[in-house]
């Protein structure tokens, strides 16, 4: 009866001390268990035919993983998500996004595909895409239209 007393306390202060923790260091996103995703960069280069490509970087300052499942448009009902190797494009059914990390889409290498686009988009103008995750809540970018041959990394 003591012994069971005693070990019930020690439970609700350890509780106490991990929610006192869990609090006092929210803001890095390590302590609850979650992705915190920031989106960043986007951009799609003007399309010369009825397909397109998008470019973003996801960044995580959680302490946990995620992924990126799938992303919708009003642009397309043909969205898929692709990484490149050895110059061919191959559809994939997600994109890791690692904890404290981040996933970059880029020129070459993994991106968007937008396929029967309703409109083609001109440069200038911005392409609404919702991104959807795994794990987090879906996040609405806007992606502003570049020129066809647009390359920040060339910079
Ligand atoms: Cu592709």
């Amino acid at each position: 009866m003591i012994r069971r007393t005693t070990t019930l306390s020690a439970a609700v202060a350890l509780a106490a001390a991990l929610a006192l923790t869990g609090c006092s260091s929210s803001s890095d996103g390590a302590a609850d268990g979650k992705p915190k995703l920031e989106v960043s960069g986007a951009f799609m280069p003007q399309p010369v035919m009825d397909m397109a490509g998008g470019f973003l970087t996801v960044k995580n300052t959680g302490g946990t993983a995620d992924k990126l499942t799938s992303v919708t448009s009003p642009i397309s009902d043909d969205i898929t998500i692709h990484e490149t190797k050895n110059q061919k494009m191959l559809e994939v059914k997600s994109f890791d996004i690692p904890a404290n990390g981040e996933l970059k889409l880029s020129r070459g290498g993994n991106h968007i595909m937008f396929m029967e686009l309703k409109q083609k988009p001109k440069q200038g103008e911005k392409v609404s895409v919702e991104l959807h995750f795994e794990k987090s809540d879906p996040i609405k970018v806007d992606l502003p239209v570049e020129s066809a041959g647009h390359n920040p990394q060339q910079h």
